[in-house]
């Protein structure tokens, strides 16, 4: 029974296990392989979410697994009940495993170490994402084969992605170069040792851009930035797309401010593969489940 908690610290053949699992999941014609029968997973999103709550709901359910599905909004966490006493709850009626997203930092890795069955990271604040990540990794090896020597290039509000560090993390293990493209307010300190700043222009070169959403909700003071000029300076706009090599490939987590940092026509142009991501968050999220209780 394992946890995952985030990609900084697994190793490569940890990665490449769930990759090939996700694989074998994704070739399978029937839709249910119910592997997990009689396991009960409570999927508990202390934040919003559409791609990964349902995509690991999908997952389980075509494992075969119980599925509880909590939602902090309708719970006793609007009574002040804690996050951590939550958890212990439902450890307590008796799941065998937890999805769990959260917005404060730090929390999850507390949890982690108090409770018995396995956590997932669905989304750890401004921390990890690895499920995103894993999932991004699928895409990219669907399209280039190969991970080593790609040119990835993050390009937005690195400061409040998980994405933009589960993505590093784990792309750097395989010998993909990340570069970051983003506005001042926007830049993590604290990853400036591990991946260049460069220019729009100078991005825009890379084999995937990805693009990440302006998380408005996550800036404390505000954005100094109004969307337009903000599709002006770091937007992929249709006339940018066009520039594009024929080879590069567009990503973005989702969900997609159109007309900010991707233009509404390129969302769904041949290069992206920003749905085929979509897609493949549930066989990776299969091969998750299936590590943490079977494996
Ligand atoms: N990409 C992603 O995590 O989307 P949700 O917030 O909708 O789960």
């Amino acid at each position: 029974e394992r946890s995952l908690l985030g990609l900084k610290d697994l190793s490569v053949s940890e990665i490449e296990s769930i990759l090939s699992r996700a694989a074998y999941f994704d070739a399978q014609a029937e839709k249910l392989n119910p592997i997990l029968a009689s396991k009960f997973v409570a999927n508990m999103f202390f934040e919003n979410s559409t791609r990964t709550r349902f995509s690991f709901e999908m997952a389980e359910k075509r494992l075969g697994a119980e599925v509880l599905n909590f939602a902090a909004a309708a719970s006793s966490v609007e009574k002040g009940e804690s996050i951590y006493d939550t958890v212990r709850t439902l450890e307590s009626m008796g799941i065998d495993a937890g999805v769990i997203r959260l917005k404060p930092e730090g929390v999850l890795q507390e949890i982690a170490q108090k409770v018995k069955v396995p956590l997932i990271n669905a989304g750890d604040g401004n921390n990890e994402h690895p499920t995103q990540a894993l999932l991004d990794l699928y895409t990219m090896r669907q399209t280039f084969g190969e991970l080593r020597g790609l040119n990835v290039s993050i390009i937005g509000d690195i400061k409040h992605s998980r994405v933009a560090r589960s993505n590093l993390y784990a792309l750097q293990k395989f010998g993909a170069k990340v570069s970051f493209c983003a506005p001042n307010s926007m830049k993590a300190p604290e990853l400036e040792s591990l991946a260049p700043y460069i220019t729009l222009d100078e991005a825009l070169k890379a084999d995937v851009v990805m693009l990440l959403r302006v998380q408005l909700e996550r800036h404390d003071k505000g954005i100094d930035m109004k969307a337009d000029e903000y599709r002006q300076n770091y937007g992929l706009t249709e006339e940018r797309a066009a520039k594009l090599s024929p080879k590069t490939i567009i990503m973005h987590p989702a969900p997609v401010n159109r007309n900010v940092e991707i233009d509404d026509a390129v969302v769904e142009s041949p290069a992206s593969r920003i749905f085929p991501q979509m897609s493949n968050g549930v066989p990776i999220r299969m091969a998750v489940m299936e590590r943490a209780l079977i494996l």
